[in-house]
């Protein structure tokens, strides 16, 4: 059997598991993708971690060096944040290489230079993880929908700030015991504060409603409210009310028609705590798990649900990519791409 060359960037809680999957079952992904996946090195930043199961051998703290690399093919990026990652991400098209990304911030300040850079390399750019962890939600906006209208995307979309608001409601819990225990379970981004404030949130609005309205929104154009300032006495006065307090991040097409009968569509995105019947749908969903409503014009209202973060879920989401990135590469194809977008306006943030 052929075989494609992988590199990886990051080996934290997401990375070491698609490292552990690819050598557990590579025979499985070997034959599902048309060829074995072969990791042939990982960039990390610190060489001296204790890391079980990976072979020291791959480790190399030039990542620069590594996705330049003419034997790789495919670069697998979970580092997070913007730099180096956009760097790295840009040299691994100019040096040929489909890349697999879960980085939401990178995707939600600077997705159209990644998209055009993919495109005029002719390579893919698949990030699925980086939206509600294991969810497939990326693929169903922009392809299984893509005959649709959506008019809505609303949703709970952060694991970590679920599993904190979740514990607080059921267990009495206070907010710092829980944000503890998200961050040993692997939920939590590498500095908490995206998950509390909503920038983790935001990020993914941004790229939601970008894919969904056939448009680009930024984090910035983003509304965003996290839930640092939510107390126990919110708590109690929400579940005294029948209700529970959810972070939900919430996309809207709005479509006006003035005296002329000319249409505008408007696009906003907001993240905000919100207070939700304890019989709706989005109120049983606890712990690290999100859920994504969509609303079309054809399909109408359709739920997405699953495990949001975590590694095991999340590597599932990337695993999915690679497999279907180098698919495509052994068909000497690339995947949708970006579909054609207008830039629609997107509401100021003091008008939602
Ligand atoms: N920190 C994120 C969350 C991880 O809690 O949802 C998945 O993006």
């Amino acid at each position: 059997t052929s075989a494609l060359r992988v590199a990886l960037l990051g080996c934290g809680t997401v990375g070491s598991e698609v490292v552990r999957v690819l050598q557990n079952q590579g025979d499985d992904l070997a034959a599902r993708a048309g060829a074995r996946l072969e990791v042939v090195g990982i960039a990390v930043r610190r060489l001296d971690v204790e890391r079980p199961g990976i072979d020291p051998a791959l480790l190399t703290t030039d990542a620069e060096a590594l996705v330049r690399r003419d034997d790789v093919d495919l670069v697998v990026e979970v580092i997070g944040g913007i730099e180096p990652a956009r760097s790295l991400i840009l040299a691994a098209f100019e040096s040929g290489s489909s890349v697999i990304t879960a980085n939401k911030a990178l995707l939600a300040e600077d997705g159209p230079t990644l998209f055009a850079a993919a495109e005029s390399a002719g390579v893919d750019l698949y990030f699925e993880a980086a939206v509600a962890g294991a969810i497939p939600i990326i693929r169903p906006l922009s392809e299984s929908l893509i005959g649709d209208q959506i008019t809505q995307v609303m949703g709970i979309v952060n694991g970590t700030t679920n599993f904190i608001l979740d514990k607080m409601h059921n267990e009495g819990a206070s907010y710092a015991d829980v944000l503890a225990e998200a961050q040993e379970l692997g939920y939590a981004e590498a500095d908490p504060t995206a998950d509390v404030e909503g920038f983790d949130a935001a990020a993914k609005a941004a790229i939601l409603a970008g894919i969904a309205f056939h448009t680009r929104v930024a984090a910035h154009e983003v509304y965003r409210e996290g839930i640092t300032g939510i107390t126990r006495s919110d708590i109690e006065a929400a579940a005294e009310m029948g209700t529970v307090v959810k972070l939900l991040a919430i996309c809207e097409l709005h479509t006006q028609t003035d005296d002329a009968g000319n249409v505008t569509e408007t696009v906003s995105a907001r993240v905000h705590p919100a207070l939700i019947p304890a019989t709706h749908p989005l109120a049983t969903v606890g712990g690290p798990y999100n859920a994504v409503f969509t609303e079309s014009t054809g399909a109408g209202s359709l739920m997405f649900y699953g495990a949001g973060a975590g590694g095991a879920p999340t590597a599932s989401a990337v695993l999915g990519d690679l497999v279907t990135a180098a698919r495509n590469r052994m068909r000497g194809a690339t995947g949708p791409g970006e579909s054609a977008y207008t830039q629609r306006q997107v509401m100021p943030i003091g008008e939602i």
